[in-house]
Order: structure tokens, then sequence, then C-alpha cells
């Protein structure tokens, strides 16, 4: 079956040099023999850095929802297509055949439409991990509406950021979530954040936690009955290659979040293809990423991907810990999972837990374990490998983006031999660039420099949802004809890539990119906040944990410094969500500054990390004095 499957390094060298000397026929070559096109594009590829503008397949129509459902019904019908383990392991599983979800994504499309979505509409999606999530993409999907997923631990201001910068029509939630032991109340978040949007006509509510909930007249219904109602079946709207696909949001190091624009057909070609490679997907596995939906792996590695080729997805609704920290295990062996692919904060969580949560289960199913989110290091990367895969299973380390829709540099199994804490090698297609800070490509290995893509892919994000210009300032105006990652790597001798971490004002903390500046603001709306900085220093099961350094107004009031730091992360909670609380608040009476009034970060993040060996020439700044007293106050 031509380059769709890699089995050996020599063939991942062969297929690599092929895609990069012609990356369109390699991409061609691809998309026609592995999906169901309604017209054949014109053009495989043409892009222009300078606008920046890409354009994959141009001229094919299609509906993704045929490759990722339809075209499977005659061959794999009866398969179970999204396996749902509930947040209580007492409630049984569901096991949602091709058929099923044929059906079900017909009634919830055809739901979408006699409420008037209708194809370029932007629907928002903020519900658990639920079959109702994944039916619900894969709807807006069916009739060409844009879906925009938030995941449902933000806040209600930042679900309304959201919903206004994309002009939402519709909102689909659901009555409240399980997590653990605790219930949370979704719907009371929506109506708390559509008190300031405009755009919203419509909210429709699934109902999982049987909660007595209000439901405003006209604006707010029931799914379930309108489902009962509806037709089973509903005909694909026939989209453009370049459609939008999705927004998805993303954090930047300054102002609001990203709504990052993915179009439909470069997208799906990029995530079934590398679903299949990386994972080594065969016919009868059984593959679970433990993300959300809400983030970028979720929906191209739980919803597109998997779908795209057939294959048995599993959604799970609850957390590692509960009902206590064997239930990863546990689910592992319950349905025999092949494929297990999860986030560094996890491993290195479950790895602190004892080891008879693991021992008890039978883990022998697996074959192939992977990682996405942040670095991952040593330790945590030998545990996962004599743990989990019992030194049997190739384990994937997976660098990519929201920004990339796609995993660009990883490991293949069988192929590619792995080094801990390296992503390795790129995928076919993909062109990394090492960059020094005057713009030079950095050639050569054993270098390290700023990590950029030379060459267009075809599942990149086109664009930032109403700011083109953000878009091109942020991603391809560091440096010329290149797209910049944001991150940092290093090229080891072998020609390995190892990621360093972010060079910009994003910190991961437990896998989730936040942005420094949106939470400054949010703090320095306190009325006894003058000025802040945040930093991000290393945490041993986070990997990053964020420290805030914090200037109060001189009001004379002595406050209690506990309260403060409370009302503080509370303020961070209401705007943010719990995700970007404070681990440490140090209050002091400046920061250090240059002469031109930029904060010296730099300073911060060593002194937060513990690490003043080098602190580098602090002479230069406004107030040299300052250097010493956070020191003298530094939290541990
Ligand atoms: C980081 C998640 C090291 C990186 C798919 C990137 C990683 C950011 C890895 C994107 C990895 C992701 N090794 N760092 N394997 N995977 N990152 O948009 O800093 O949520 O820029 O996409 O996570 O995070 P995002």
């Amino acid at each position: 079956m031509s380059n769709y499957h890699i089995k050996h390094l020599e063939e991942y060298f062969q297929v690599y040099r092929k895609s990069v000397r012609n990356p369109e026929s390699y991409w061609e070559e691809i998309a026609e023999e592995h999906f169901m096109w309604h017209k054949r594009w014109d053009n495989v590829l043409s892009y222009d850095f300078d606008k920046p503008e890409f354009k994959w397949f141009e001229g094919a129509q299609l509906n993704i929802t045929e490759n990722c459902i339809d075209r499977h019904l005659r061959t794999r019908g009866d398969k179970t297509a999204i396996l749902f383990e509930p947040n209580d392991p007492k409630e049984k599983a569901q096991h949602i055949t091709y058929n099923e979800l044929h059906k079900r994504v017909a009634k919830m499309a055809n739901v979408l439409k006699a409420k008037g979505i209708k194809k370029g509409d932007r629907v928002c999606i903020y519900l658990p991990m639920i079959p109702e999530l994944a039916i619900s993409l894969l709807a807006c999907a069916r009739i060409g509406a844009i879906h925009s997923v938030v995941f449902a631990g933000f806040s209600s201001k930042a679900l309304a950021t959201r919903i206004n910068d994309a002009s939402c029509k519709m909102v689909i939630t659901s009555d409240g979530s399980y997590r653990g032991s605790k219930t949370i109340d979704l719907k009371g978040i929506v109506d708390e954040g559509l008190k300031s949007c405009e755009s919203v006509e419509n909210v429709l509510v699934v109902k999982r936690i049987n909660a007595e909930i209000p439901m405003e007249e006209g604006r707010d219904h029931w799914l379930q009955p309108l489902l009962d109602a509806a037709e089973e079946t509903c005909a694909p709207e026939i989209m453009n290659a370049e459609d939008p696909l999705f927004i998805l949001y993303t954090s930047g190091s300054t102002g609001t979040p990203k709504g990052m624009v993915h179009t439909t057909a470069g997208y799906m070609v990029y995530t079934a293809f590398t679903f299949k490679n990386v994972f080594q997907y065969r016919e009868d596995d059984i593959y679970w990423c433990t993300a959300d939906i809400g983030w970028i792996t979720g929906h191209s590695y739980i919803v597109y991907g998997p779908l795209a080729n057939g294959a048995t997805t599993v959604m799970f609704e609850g957390v590692p810990s509960y009902p206590d920290h064997a239930r990863f295990w546990e689910i592992v062996e319950k349905h025999k999972v092949t494929q297990f692919y999860t986030a560094p904060t996890a491993i290195r969580a479950l790895g602190k837990e004892n080891l008879d949560f693991v021992e008890k289960h039978d883990l022998s199913s697996l074959k192939v374990l992977g990682t996405v989110g942040e670095p991952i290091n040593e330790e945590a990367w030998h545990w996962y490998d004599e743990n989990i895969g019992k030194r049997n299973c190739p384990i994937v380390d997976t660098w990519w983006q929201t920004e990339t829709g796609g995993i660009m540099i990883s490991p293949i199994p069988y192929s590619t031999p792995a080094i801990p804490t390296f992503a390795t090698l790129p995928l076919p297609g993909i062109q990394p660039a090492l960059m020094d800070e005057e713009g030079k490509e950095i050639k050569g290995n054993q270098v390290d420099g700023r990590l950029c893509i030379k060459f267009p892919w075809p599942s990149m994000a086109r664009t930032i949802w109403g700011n083109h210009q953000r878009y091109k300032d942020t991603y391809f105006s560091a440096f010329k004809n290149m797209y910049f990652t944001g991150d940092g790597a290093l090229r080891d001798s072998v020609g390995y890539y190892r990621i360093t971490g972010r060079v910009d004002d994003v910190v991961i903390v437990s896998g989730h990119n936040l942005g420094t500046a949106p939470i400054e603001d949010a703090i320095n709306e306190h009325p006894a906040v003058a000025e802040s900085a945040i930093v991000g220093y290393p945490h041993e099961v986070k990997g990053n944990a964020l420290y805030g350094y914090v200037i109060l107004k001189e009001t004379g009031e002595t406050r209690n410094q506990d309260n403060l730091r409370k009302e503080i992360n509370q303020m961070i909670s209401d705007r943010i969500g719990p995700i970007a609380k404070l681990n440490k608040v140090q209050f002091t009476s400046g920061l250090p500054k240059t002469r031109s009034g930029k904060i010296m970060r730099r300073i911060l993040r060593k002194i937060a990390s513990n690490d003043t060996s080098n602190l580098g020439d602090t002479s230069t700044l406004l107030n040299p004095e300052i250097v010493q007293e956070i020191m003298d106050n530094v939290i541990k």
C-alpha cells in the first residue's frame, strides 16, 4: 500500500527524501489513494509566505464526515467507532458502531439545521467528554458549520470571550458534568457567560447529570426530544477543500486567545496519515488517547484522525485518579487497549503513586505508547517504558501544536529508535529548521536554535479568526519564508530533535498553554494590585507551575497576605479558569526593569526556579537593588 504505512527506518528515510524532494506529488498520491472526494483538486499546493496564504488541494470538493463515517459503513458498519468509558466505572461503557454513529450524527445535524444553522455559521461546543461531544463536532462538519470547541474547564468569562470572538450562533452544552467524585454546573457557567454574548440564538442542552437547571424560554432546548424527532439521514454538505472546518483557541503570549482556523482537506489528509503511521494503527486495534476533545489533541487524535482510518477510538469521561489511581490501567485491561496516548504530566502524577495500581492490571494488550503536550523528562519516560510498556512498547514522543493541526516530529514505532526526551525525526513532508537570533538558519548537527518549519504542510492553520495580521505577525514575521513555532530545539549528532521549551511568554502547565500576559491582566484588575509579573518555574508533576510577583498599591491598608493570595487566584479562576492559578505569589516592592521600562522576566524566571548562580549583569537595570530584595523573599 504505497507510502501510507511506514514499516522500517530505511523506508522512513526513503519516504522522507521523496516527500521533501517533491512534496506536491507525495501528498497528492496519499490524497488520491485513501480518501473519498466529490471532485478532484485542480492544484495540490499554492503558497505565499509573505501574505501569508497556503492552499492545499484547491478546487477539490469533499465532506470530512463521509470520509470519517459513510465510507466505512460497507465494510465496518458494525465495528465500534467510539468506545465511551464513563466517569463512574459502575456505569456501563457504550460501544457506538459506525452504523450508529452515522445515524446519531445525521440526527444531530438535522437538529442543528432545524435551529437555523447553515454552512459557515459558528457553533460553540462546551461539553464534557461524552459521546455527544464527538457527535456535535461531526454534525457541524456534516452541514458545513464551523465548530469552536471550548474546553469545559474554562470559566464563563473565557467562554464568553471565545463565543464573541467568533460570533457563534449556537452553544451546545450539558446540564452538568462529572469529574471524579465532583459534578460541575456547566449550564450555570454558560448562562453566566451568555449575559455578555449577543450572537447566540439557541442553546442545546444534553442531559448528563440530571440536574435541575433553569432553561431560558425560547433560547434553551433539551437536546434529546429534538434528536428523537429528527430524521436518521442527512445529506453531507459539499465543501471546498479550503472551507474552514473548525476554530480552536490557543493562548498567545499577549492579548486575547487566538482562534486558529483549520480547513477541510489538508487537515483530513494529514491527521489521517499521521494517525496511521505514528500509532502504527491496524484494523483491530483499540486506540485510546486520554486528552480532552477541548484541545487539539482530541480533535485530531480522538475524533478526525482515528475515524478517518475506521478505527475504534476510546473516549474517557473521567480523571486518572478516580475512583483510584488505577483507573487508566483498569481501562486498558478492560478494553484491551493497544495504543495509549497521554501527557507527561499524567505519567509523572501516576508515577508517584504506588506501583500496585499498575501491577494489578494486565497491560499486555498494549503495543504503542505515546506522549504529547510538553517535553517528557527522562525519569517519567523510563517509568512509562518499564512499568506500562514493560520495555516492549515503542514510545512515541510527539511534538506538535494547535497551529500545526497534526503531529510534526515523532518517532515511528519499530522504525525510529527512540531516545528518551527526544521527539526524534520529522514526519514525511515536514521540514524543520533551527534559526539563530539574527534570522540565519543554523545548519549541521549538534546545534540549537529556534524551531521553524520551512515548507508548508497540509494541516497548518490558515489564519487567526478575524485577525489575519496577527497570524502573520505571530508566526511568519520573526523569520522570512518560515513558520515560527515559538519553541526552542536542539538537533543532536544524528539529527534527532529535542524540544527544549517555549522561547516566548507562554508557559506550559500540565500540558496546557498559558500566556502570562492575560494572567497578569486578570490579577491587575484586583483593587489592591498595582503591577505584576508571572513566570513559569519547573514543577515535579505539572512540568511547569506559575510564580507571580505582585506589587501592591500603597493604600496604607495592611491586608492579610494569605487572603490576598486567595483573592488573586480567585480572580484568575473567574477570568480564565482554575488551570491558570498561581502556585506561588510573592509580594514585592518592585520588579526588575530595563531602562526602557521592560520587565526583565529572565531574571524573575531564574529566581523563581531557584537558579540564581548566573543572573547576568544586573547593573544596567533601572533598579538593580530590587533583585536582592526579591531573592531574599523568594518563596521556596
Ligand atoms: C509543547 C499540543 C515538547 C510545545 C499538541 C508546543 C511539546 C506546545 C511536545 C503546543 C513534545 C507539545 N515535546 N514539547 N512532545 N508537544 N509541546 O498547542 O511547547 O496545546 O509549542 O498543542 O506544547 O501546545 P498545544
